[in-house]
C-alpha cells in the first residue's frame, strides 16, 4: 500500500537512485508506470505545461483531483504524488482535509511546498497515515512574491535557512524532500546532511538522492519554454507538427 511503497522509496536514502516523473493524464501515466517509473508526480506544474497558465498560482483543488483520477486511472505500480495547490493548505486542518480528497482522487501521497511553516500542515497529514513529500529551495507557488525562479542557496545563511527548513520537514515525518533549483554544492551538502533522501531538479549533476523531471521536458512536448536544466531526450512537439502537416497536405 502507499505507506510501505513510501517507507520503500525512503529506504533508498544512499543506495539505488529515485527516478521521479511527472504525469497528468492517463496515457503518460500509463507509459510511465510501464516503463518502470516508481514515482510519479501529478504536479501543480499541470497550470503551465497543460492548462496554459504562466504559473502554477492559478492551479485550484478541482484541477488537481481531475488529473490526479486520470493518472490513478493508467497506474498499476507506481506512487502517485499529488500536489496540494496554492492556498489548498493554509490551515493543518485545511491541509489534512485537501490531502485526503487527492487520496480519494486516486493519490498515495501528497507534496507542498516550504519547511519551518510547512511543518504542522505536513505532521497533520502524516498523522494521519498519508505519506508526505516535501519541497525546498525554490517554491514555484511564491513566484509572485519572489519576483521569479531564481537559484537558492547560493549563500551559508540560505544553506542553513534550507536546512533548517528540511529538518522540521523530516521531523514532521516527509519520506523524501523535492530540491528545486538549488546550486548543486549547497544541494550536495543538504543531501549529506539529511536522513530522508533528497530529490532534485536544477540542482546540478547527482547531487542529490534521485531525480524529477517534468515529463513535457524529458520528451520536447512544450516548446515555448525549455527550463535550462532540462535533458530533452525526443522532439514530440516537431513530431506533432510534422505530422498535422502531413495530414493537411493530404486531406
Ligand atoms: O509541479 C511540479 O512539476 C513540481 C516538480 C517540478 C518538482 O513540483
Ligand atoms: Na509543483
Amino acid at each position: 500500500d502507499s505507506q510501505i511503497k513510501a517507507a520503500a522509496l525512503q529506504g533508498r536514502k544512499g543506495g539505488q537512485r529515485i527516478a521521479c516523473l511527472t504525469a497528468y493524464d492517463y496515457p503518460t501515466a500509463r507509459l510511465l508506470d510501464e516503463a518502470g517509473v516508481g514515482l510519479l508526480l501529478v504536479g501543480d506544474s499541470l497550470g503551465m505545461v497543460v492548462l496554459g497558465y504562466p504559473d502554477t498560482t492559478h492551479v485550484t483543488m478541482e484541477h488537481m483531483l481531475h488529473h490526479v483520477a486520470a493518472v490513478a486511472r493508467g497506474n498499476q505500480q507506481a506512487l502517485i504524488v499529488g500536489d496540494l495547490p496554492i492556498h489548498s493548505y493554509d490551515s493543518p486542518s485545511q491541509a489534512l482535509e485537501n490531502a485526503q480528497k487527492l487520496v480519494d482522487a486516486g493519490a498515495d501521497a501528497v507534496k507542498l511546498e516550504g519547511g519551518v511553516r510547512q511543518a504542522d500542515k505536513v505532521k497533520a497529514i502524516v498523522d494521519a497515515g498519508i505519506p508526505v513529500l516535501g519541497h525546498m529551495g525554490m517554491l514555484p507557488q511564491r513566484v509572485l512574491e519572489e519576483g521569479g525562479y531564481k537559484k537558492k542557496g547560493k549563500s551559508e545563511e540560505e544553506f542553513e535557512a534550507i536546512l533548517d527548513g528540511c529538518r522540521a520537514l523530516e521531523k514532521a515525518g516527509v519520506f523524501a524532500i523535492v530540491l528545486e533549483s538549488v546550486v548543486a554544492d549547497t544541494a550536495q551538502r543538504l543531501t549529506d546532511a539529511l536522513t530522508v533522501p533528497t530529490i532534485g531538479i536544477g540542482c546540478g549533476e547527482k547531487t542529490c538522492d534521485g531525480e524529477v523531471a517534468v515529463i513535457t521536458d524529458l520528451v520536447g512536448a512544450y516548446p515555448w519554454f525549455v527550463p535550462p536544466f532540462a535533458k530533452p531526450q525526443s522532439n514530440i512537439a516537431e513530431d506533432v507538427s510534422k505530422a498535422v502537416r502531413w495530414y493537411i497536405q493530404q486531406a
